[in-house]
């Protein structure tokens, strides 16, 4: 079945069974593979791409459910790898193996998009929604905090 999607600010046809996760779209068919698969079924946060500006789970949105809407992944979130969060994440050099950080820092730009001023709590409640294994949340936190200055 076809669906029409607009990734990265591009229009895409893509063909592919109806019920399909966003998440493999992403991969599969689109080649973006900044988008990672965790877990799979929602728990992990590695999956995190946009959804008009919204963080959502790739691995939980249904491909119909993607059609008409601006779906941004970590590639797309900048020109240059330049957001500000980012920037941040370079500063305070957050990763360890790496594997989340795509999604951490989506979830984190959707974040302070909504909320450009928190304090600790509200980036730790924020970012709970994303597990690192290597657990780099010490950095991630700080560098939401930077970001966000
Ligand atoms: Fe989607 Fe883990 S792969 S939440």
């Amino acid at each position: 079945m076809e669906f029409s999607l607009k990734v990265n600010k591009k229009n895409y046809t893509v063909d592919v069974e109806a019920g399909t996760p966003l998440l493999w779209v992403l991969r599969d068919e689109l080649q973006l593979m900044g988008t990672k698969y965790g877990c799979g079924v929602g728990q992990c946060g590695a999956c995190t791409v946009h959804l008009d500006g919204e963080a959502q789970k790739s691995c939980q949105t249904m491909v119909e459910l993607a059609e008409g809407v601006e779906i941004t992944t970590i590639e797309g979130l900048s020109e240059k790898g330049d957001h500000p969060v980012q920037e941040a994440w370079k500063e305070i050099d957050v990763p360890q193996c790496g594997y989340c950080q795509g999604g951490q820092i989506m979830k984190a730009s959707a974040f302070l998009a909504k909320n450009p001023s928190p304090n600790k709590d509200e980036i730790r409640m924020a970012m709970q929604t994303n597990i690192c294994r290597c657990a780099s949340y010490n950095r991630i936190e700080k560098a939401v905090a930077v970001a966000a200055e």
